[in-house]
């Protein structure tokens, strides 16, 4: 099966007759691999981001071993290698500050060892931008095999999305609703087979932006953990990156400017997490696409039309069950939402080619564009002199009529403050306040916690008050909801307008026209900033990595990467090591 013409970069390893070729076989061969593997085979890296520690991920080890049998049978020579796994459920403070690290870790472990193409198995969050990102500074084949979501949450006849049902029944809890013992009930049912979250959060959206990149074969963003069909396009993901390097198929030709055009509308399409905004920079500053925050305008316009919660009702089991991914693109297409029909994907094929006779079992799940969740679900980007670098809303996850709002701001100096505050009787609030926190951006907190969506004063709670407006520097989950404005820039912690921000001053949001302004002077601004002491505590004394990442993090509108990272370094071979 193996073609000869093709130059492979394994063989500076394993091609050598001399002492070095010797060296880099016999050491292999301890794993009892013959001969033959190392005859010119295509050697594929399986880069592998299961943990324990990851429970999204944990069933990946099984995955692998069908990625495997799909290199084998097409030719290849197949190596597993763990990378660092970012679990969003348990990494503290936050699986956000280790993405980069993971990323350095992917992008290091390609360039350094014999492999000619990867498949990079990604799930939970930040694992799916982390091995993009290091896949893309070094630019060989590669094609992403996702671990797929979890089924349906189920407890006491009712469906429970992950996140989502979490940010409901705790609320719930505080207006008085249900006991504390019914929310813990719920626990199990949430999470109760292998796989990532299964509300359209920000593991299932990462999955869809993959796929719509072309990175991936289709359907791979919403089969379910636990669906035999998972297997199956895991072996088929492993026949094709062999094919993938006889091609010399490098991301550089699958991600271009036009591919991140697509994936833009598709987030607007699925209603997507506002996370992608942010790994989608990463990820085009690595292949050397210049992707700006305006550029997420030209989603403008573009219909929610994938009806998945926290959102609308339904969950991914039922998004794969209705048509998947495939079935959303073609209705774009058809619709003419769809930027650029012609983008290369992983399977050598065009998006459009891949999709224009998928089926749509489901006009419930995947809605007809002219009847829409929401009829422009483009992310809202917002710009003025509290956020001069930017800031964005999810018009899908909001309450339109708060969209346009005027109130006054309750300030929260920080996360510890936002805890202490929020649940004071005496709080001067009420439902037209705009709920302000400072010092959760990506150096204040660090790693930019999924904090913005603050919940509500628990006495408006009681009240029967449902949102409010809600402005920080820090991010949110995708699986949550409301008018919440999310990654202010510049953040606090780097002397944002946002830093100076009291109580009492009076803040103007307008979706419409992209504005969030604070009505004070100009000259009050400039003077409230010169005098503004660093509240943010970074305890970056230490040293290790909190101080690498507090150091070098780029702001949330540059994509929260280290700018020694941005950019391709491509895949030429390191010199020897003896
Ligand atoms: Fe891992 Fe949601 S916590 S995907």
């Amino acid at each position: 099966m193996s073609d000869k013409k093709t130059k492979l970069r394994s063989a500076a390893w394993f091609g050598d007759v001399g002492k070095s070729g010797i060296m880099h076989r016999s050491w292999m061969k301890n794993q009892g691999i013959p001969d033959h593997e190392f005859n010119g085979k295509p050697v594929i890296g399986i880069c592998n981001t299961w943990s324990d520690l990851t429970p999204c991920n944990h069933h990946f080890r099984k995955l692998a071993d069908h990625v495997k049998r799909g290199i084998y049978e097409a030719g290849g020579f197949p190596v597993e290698f763990p990378v660092f796994s970012s679990s969003e459920s348990n990494l503290r403070p936050t699986a956000m500050m280790t993405r980069n690290l993971a990323s350095m870790d992917v992008e290091e472990n390609i360039r350094g060892n014999p492999i000619d193409g990867v498949v990079l198995l990604v799930g939970c969050d930040k694992t799916t931008p982390a091995l993009l990102m290091g896949a893309a500074s070094c630019d060989i084949p590669a094609i992403v095999v996702t671990g797929g979501p979890m089924l349906n949450g189920k407890h006491q006849g009712q469906t429970l999305g992950s996140g989502t049902a979490i940010w409901q029944l705790s609320e719930q809890v505080k207006a008085g609703q249900i006991s504390m013992h019914e929310f813990a009930a719920a626990e199990a049912g949430m999470s109760r087979s292998a796989g990532t979250c299964n509300t359209m959060g920000t593991a299932s959206t990462m999955a869809c932006m993959a796929e719509s990149l072309g990175t991936s074969l289709p359907h791979n963003a919403a089969i379910p953990a636990v669906d035999a069909r998972r297997y199956a396009l895991a072996h088929l993901s492993g026949n094709r990156i062999v094919e993938m390097v006889h091609e010399e198929l490098c991301l550089s030709k699958i991600l271009t400017r036009e591919a991140f055009e697509n994936a833009i509308v598709t987030n607007a399409a699925i209603g997507g997490s506002t996370n992608a905004v942010i790994h989608l920079k990463a990820i085009a500053g690595r292949i050397g696409v210049a992707l700006e925050l305006d550029d997420w305008r030209s989603a403008k316009g573009t219909p929610t039309i994938v009806n998945l919660q926290p959102s609308g009702q339904f969950l991914m089991e039922e998004f794969y069950y209705a048509g998947g991914l495939p079935a959303v693109l073609k209705r774009l297409g058809e619709a003419n939402q769809l930027p650029h029909k012609s983008t290369l994907t992983a399977n050598g094929k065009t998006l459009w080619e891949n999709v224009k006779d998928a089926p749509c079992f489901s006009d419930e799940v995947i809605l007809p564009p002219e009847k829409p969740l929401v009829k422009d679900g483009s992310i809202c980007i917002l710009r003025g002199n509290l956020a001069p670098g930017g800031a964005v809303l999810k018009p899908s996850a909001a309450t339109p009529s708060l969209m346009k709002h005027r109130g006054r701001a309750i300030v929260f100096e920080n996360i510890e403050h936002y805890r202490e505050r929020i649940v004071d009787p005496e709080l001067d609030v009420d439902e037209n306040s705009v709920l302000v926190l400072k010092n959760c951006g990506p150096k204040g907190y660090p790693g930019m916690a999924e904090v913005g969506n603050m919940g509500l004063p628990p006495k408006l709670l009681a009240k029967g008050v449902t949102d409010m407006v809600r402005i920080s520097d820090a991010r949110m989950s995708g699986t949550a909801y409301g008018t919440v404005v999310l990654h202010t820039a510049p953040e606090a912690a780097a002397r944002g307008p946002i830093a100076v921000v009291r109580d009492g001053d009076w803040i103007e949001l307008d979706c419409e026209k992209g504005r969030l302004h604070l009505d004070i002077s100009e000259a009050e601004l400039t003077q409230r900033l010169a005098n503004w002491q660093d509240t943010s505590n970074i305890a970056t004394d230490r040293g290790g990595y909190l101080k690498l990442y507090v150091d070098n993090v780029t702001q949330a509108d540059q994509g929260c990467d280290f700018e020694f990272l941005q950019g391709c370094r491509g895949a030429g071979v390191p010199r020897e090591s003896h």
